[in-house]
């Protein structure tokens, strides 16, 4: 396949899997973490599929125009080592999804995300809380689910936080 082809599909993989995001969340009061703003389009779905809810972006270096930034106070500037769980300590709302979309095609680089990220999402994400992620994160408290048809095995993951870690 090619590198143009493999890049739509995850496009794609990554629309489908978004658009099952307001059914996750539905009935329940809490935040939205997108983390990696990049050129904003993920979280621009993100914010046309759940209407008002906040969405608060997680970036080291947003590099978009200003007026395709979020607010301020909906984007936290930095490295997620530093920012993701202070934040989540003072949020003050249960965080009930996660898009994680960080990777960078370096197969190392991502494996040791995904080994970092996997269990601080365990601890901050609210119980029946869910995560997106494009990197595996095998990690206990949070259980893998079955993709929506037509994503392809590995090309996106989704997680469910267990009640109890
Ligand atoms: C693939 S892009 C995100 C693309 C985005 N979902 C979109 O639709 O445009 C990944 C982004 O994550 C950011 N990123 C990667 N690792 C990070 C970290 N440790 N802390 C903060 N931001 C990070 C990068 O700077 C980059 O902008």
């Amino acid at each position: 396949m090619s590198r143009l082809d493999s890049f739509i599909r995850r496009l794609e993989a990554q629309r489908l899997l978004l658009n099952t995001t307001p059914d996750l969340v539905a009935g329940r009061d809490g935040l939205i973490l997108e983390l990696g703003l990049g050129n904003g389009r993920t979280w621009d779905h993100l914010r046309e599929i759940h209407g008002g809810r906040r969405i608060v972006v997680f970036e080291r270096r947003p590099s978009l125009p200003p007026h395709r930034l979020p607010a301020a106070s909906d984007l936290v500037v930095g490295d997620l080592g530093e920012t993701l769980e202070p934040f989540a300590a003072r949020a003050g709302e249960p965080i009930l999804l996660v898009h994680s979309d960080l990777g960078c095609g370096d197969p190392a680089i991502d494996a040791a995300l995904g080994a970092w990220l996997g269990p601080v999402l365990a601890r901050i994400v609210a119980p029946g809380g869910h995560v997106i992620s494009d990197q595996p994160l095998a990690t206990p408290g949070l259980d893998p689910l079955e993709l929506p048809e037509g994503i392809g095995q590995g090309r996106y993951h989704l997680y469910r936080r267990a009640a109890a870690v």
